[in-house]
């Protein structure tokens, strides 16, 4: 079911969201009205309200209580605060269990996941979902015209903790998927080659989802079992889009979205919102956050696809899941922010307003924490509410990429299956490629493997295991018509029903490489060593180090970078280059280290034609354009000194302090 709304991509809010999660029914009444002092003080404009509700707004099946809620909203409303309304799906109360055990999710190995935390509940149960559509249709009706309600919020962060299950009702739902997909089992034998280890079927009913098996489950099987589950968890949120889509069609609908989430391929997802949210929960300690926060950053842009994306959640402060709860030290916290804003955010909220007293999130941080507002994070979150307040401007304008990354969440599944290629991970190597271009400041577009490349001067493909004949065709006519392309190994090995490409790999591909493949290399680490992994030198055009593959590559017309010159495959080609048509297709055979990931996406640019509008600046400093507003951050612990021509330019000081974001204008 496609989105079928009126939301197009022309729908934006009226003002920057600022705000969050609002758990009031956590706090005795008396607190609401500081809340709303509170509230005003912050500059909030939108909270979302009713997240986890169920079990207060039914506390007994069929028994509904909307009291408390009718209050809030109206309380909300009169302090001109807009409300996120959480169709309160997210959290099944007790009962549920207690009523219907079937509701229950099953693990693969056959556990039943009880209550006492959240989310217990299988994305196929038919008593889940009836309760729930119970649930959301009594909340349409009754807040549907309620002037505070400015959007939907649907469950929320689906599949968050409930992935996969593997119980009775998904069971059945499964054979149901698997039966519309093929039509009849013999396309299923045939797809999931089942004549492999006597696994034929007969009947759809002897198909079970991969439960915990002897070994190797059919390979086929896995990835529909990944992509039914994908399914499955969608399907709650069309459940619940069918009702307000004819309850309230006025009233646009989200989920919110986890960034690079393994389980949902939100290229299928982003079809049915009517704007794109997303969680993002960077960690303070880890170096590489800056980089990958941006990568999740630039793909909800790009899955929103013109629609508005908005930042749903983020911690003012520490989290309280990791091992280790880094708190943000001064700025992080604006920093983080401003660079959501940067890569198209018209949004920017919190999880969660004011900090628990009790309960498994007492530690993770509030606006409001347990010592009150007299507090650095409430001061610093409210003087950016003050500072979002003045960039009204902001909303809808757009940001423009050169460059694309093929992203493809069933290679990411594919790729890392068992009995495949161990120490092989799909976002490791997609960081690999999309780290030198946030480094050079290069904005980058995700596209799907079937989508329109036409406007991009280079396309990277990391790791596109999984590769049809439409992808192929695809990637070709870009090629073929003057687009500028780059593979990396362990793309086009498969068919989309997970059958290798025979004859060297890549199918069509492998005439706009120039290339095939006869052999796989990968740097396995010696048993019963301690020594670090192994990397194999690069010599060449390109030069440096490569880590984890290589493999033994032979050049119908594709020109040689680089070859490798020692390891498994040494004296054999590393890095090629090819002419096809009005275009050219780089390959590069092994995982490049950062410093000659660096050089050689460079070498690519350069040759691509694409000149970084600012270049790299420095490191940790990240500069990104939206229309005229150019960014510039500072993710270092130490002021940073800008070169004065381009802080001229901006119109900014030449000085950036630590974790500061500078906004100047781009005149041109
Ligand atoms: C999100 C979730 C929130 C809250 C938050 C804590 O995954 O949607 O409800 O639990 O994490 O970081």
């Amino acid at each position: 079911m496609a989105n079928s709304s009126k939301f197009g991509a022309t729908w934006r809010p009226d003002r920057i969201w600022f705000g969050g999660d609002y758990n009031p029914e956590q706090w005795p009444r008396e607190i609401w009205d500081e809340d709303m002092t509170l509230m005003q003080k912050a500059g909030v404009t939108v909270a979302t309200v009713a997240v986890f509700a169920w079990s207060k707004l039914e506390p007994r099946e069929g028994e509904f209580d909307f009291g408390w809620l009718d209050e809030l909203l109206d309380l909300l409303h009169a302090n001109g605060i807009s409300v996120d309304l959480a169709t309160a799906t997210a959290a099944p109360p007790a009962w549920m269990a207690k009523n219907h055990p079937d509701s229950l999710p099953v693990t693969a190995s056959g556990v039943t996941l009880s209550t006492g935390s959240r989310q217990q509940y299988s994305p196929s149960s038919k008593t889940y979902a009836r309760l729930a559509a119970c649930l959301v249709s009594k909340m349409a009706e009754r807040y549907g015209s309620h002037p505070a309600v400015i959007s939907w919020h649907l469950n929320n962060e689906l599949g968050c903790h409930v992935a996969q299950c593997y119980g009775e009702d998904s069971a059945e739902a499964f054979r149901l998927w698997l039966q519309a997909k093929y039509g009849t089992i013999e396309n299923l034998n045939r797809a999931w080659n089942t004549e492999f280890w006597s696994q034929r079927y007969t009947e759809f009913d002897q198909i079970n989802p991969p439960r915990q098996a002897p070994t190797f489950i059919n390979p086929t099987e896995l990835i529909d079992f990944d992509r039914f589950s994908s399914d499955a968890l969608l399907k709650v949120y069309q459940r619940e889009a069918e009702i307000l889509r004819a309850a309230t069609p006025e009233i646009p609908l989200t989920t919110n979205f986890m960034g690079l989430f393994k389980y949902a391929n939100y290229w299928q997802w982003a079809e049915e919102v009517d704007f794109v949210t997303d969680d993002s929960y960077p960690d303070p300690a880890d170096p590489q956050h800056p980089a990958q926060t941006a990568a999740t950053r630039d793909l909800m842009r790009s899955l929103a696809r013109g629609k508005t994306w908005m930042l749903m959640e983020q911690a003012p402060n520490a989290v309280n899941w990791r091992p280790q709860n880094a708190a943000k030290p001064a700025g992080m916290n604006r920093l983080y922010s401003m660079q959501s804003v940067a890569r198209g955010s018209d949004g920017v909220m919190y999880f969660q307003w004011r900090q628990s007293r009790a309960g498994a999130e007492k530690f993770h941080s509030g606006i409001i924490g347990h010592a009150g507002s007299e507090t650095r994070v409430f001061r610093e979150t409210a003087a950016l509410g003050s500072e979002l307040a003045g960039m009204q401007e902001i909303i809808g304008t757009r940001n423009h990429a050169k460059v694309a990354m093929v992203f493809d969440w069933e290679s990411w599944w594919a790729i890392e299956q068992p009995a495949g290629h161990t120490n092989l991970s799909y976002l490791g190597n997609f960081m690999t490629w999309y780290r030198p271009l946030f480094d050079q400041n290069v904005l980058v577009d995700f596209v799907p493997p079937q989508g329109d490349l036409s406007s991009y001067d280079l396309v990277i493909a990391p790791m596109l295991y999984i590769m049809d004949d439409r992808t192929q065709q695809n990637l070709a006519d870009y090629v073929a018509a003057g687009g500028n392309l780059a593979v990396s190994y362990q793309s086009g090995i498969l068919d989309e029903d997970l059958a290798v490409h025979l004859g060297g790999y890549f199918g069509k591909l492998r005439e706009v490489l120039g290339l095939w493949v006869e052999e796989f290399a990968p740097l396995a680490k010696p048993v019963r060593s301690t020594k670090p992994l192994p990397e194999v030198a690069l010599s060449g055009s390109v030069s440096g180090k490569g880590k984890v593959w290589t493999e033994t590559i032979h050049a119908t017309t594709a020109e040689t970078l680089a070859v490798f010159l020692d390891g498994p495959s040494a004296e054999g080609i590393a890095v090629t280059r090819n002419s096809f048509g009005k275009g050219q297709a780089f390959y590069v055979g092994t995982q490049p280290n950062k410093p000659t990931a660096t050089m050689l996406v460079n070498r690519i640019l350069a040759e691509a034609g694409v000149y970084s509008e600012f270049g790299f600046i420095g490191k940790g400093i990240e500069i990104v354009r939206r229309e005229d507003k150019v960014f510039v951050m500072n993710h270092n612990d130490q002021p940073f000194e800008l070169p004065a021509e381009l802080a001229g330019k901006l119109g900014i000081a030449s000085t950036i302090a630590a974790y500061d974001c500078l906004i100047g204008i781009h005149h041109d």
